[in-house]
């Protein structure tokens, strides 16, 4: 497996200084940013769209991960292409052909996740683990950025990890939702790859350096 990836959110940055944070966590070491897309039907809030990754997209040559909370996603793939996403994440909740939704994106030549909510069994998922390169495990109920990690997604983690190494398959988990200085270790220890993190990055006094504690937590 290689290096364990922090994906800082911007849903917690400042957005009147969204390029100049961004530049703050990439300088700290964060190796992707990550978008959250709220459709305010999906998910009871309304976030940013296209716009607001193509602004994130210029500031920074990072890897671009967008998770869309969104129904019909299929409808905006392309726009979320053109903004400079590398990776677009669809909720197994959100779709009805979720084969479909994942070969829509891949034709467009990024990288495809499937996100998945608390309370959803891990084996609606089983069919499209072949098919995908990240899964967004959320260890929160999607929506809004600065909620508390529920303790119950460390199994979830080890199930997703467990299934990936018996059947010889290769899909990302990341984990998206409460991450913090005290909890990073045990996502890692559980099996997770990708650890998002929104509040615990953007609302620290000193960004890079923040960065860098929940890096070296990561690779401790
Ligand atoms: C929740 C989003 C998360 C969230 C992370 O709906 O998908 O990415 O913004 O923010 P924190 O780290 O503050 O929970
Ligand atoms: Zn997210």
């Amino acid at each position: 497996m290689s290096a364990r990836i922090l994906a800082p959110s911007i849903l917690a940055a400042d957005f009147t200084r969204l390029g100049d944070q961004i530049r703050q966590a990439t300088e700290g070491g964060a190796q992707w940013i990550h978008c959250d897309i709220m459709d305010g039907h999906f998910v009871p809030n309304i976030s940013y769209g296209a716009m607001g990754v193509d602004a994130a997209n210029r500031a920074t040559d990072v890897f671009m991960d967008v998770h869309l909370m969104v129904y019909n996603p299929d409808s905006y793939t392309e726009s979320f292409v053109k903004a400079g996403a590398d990776l677009l994440s669809v909720h197994v909740e959100a779709v009805a052909h979720l084969h479909r939704s994942i070969q829509h994106i891949k034709k467009f030549g990024i990288q495809a996740g499937v996100a998945i909510n608390p309370a959803t069994s891990l084996t609606l998922l089983d069919p499209i683990l072949p098919e995908v390169d990240l899964v967004v495990l959320m260890s929160v109920n999607p929506g809004f950025g600065g909620q508390a990690f529920i303790p119950s997604s460390l199994k979830r983690i080890e199930a997703l990890a467990e299934t990936r190494a018996k059947h010889g398959l290769s899909y990302k988990i990341e984990v998206d939702g409460g991450v913090t200085l005290d909890n990073i270790r045990s996502c890692v220890d559980a099996g997770a790859d990708v650890l998002v993190a929104g509040s615990s990055v953007f609302a620290a006094a000193d960004i890079p350096a923040r960065v860098r504690d929940l890096l070296a937590r990561m690779s401790a």
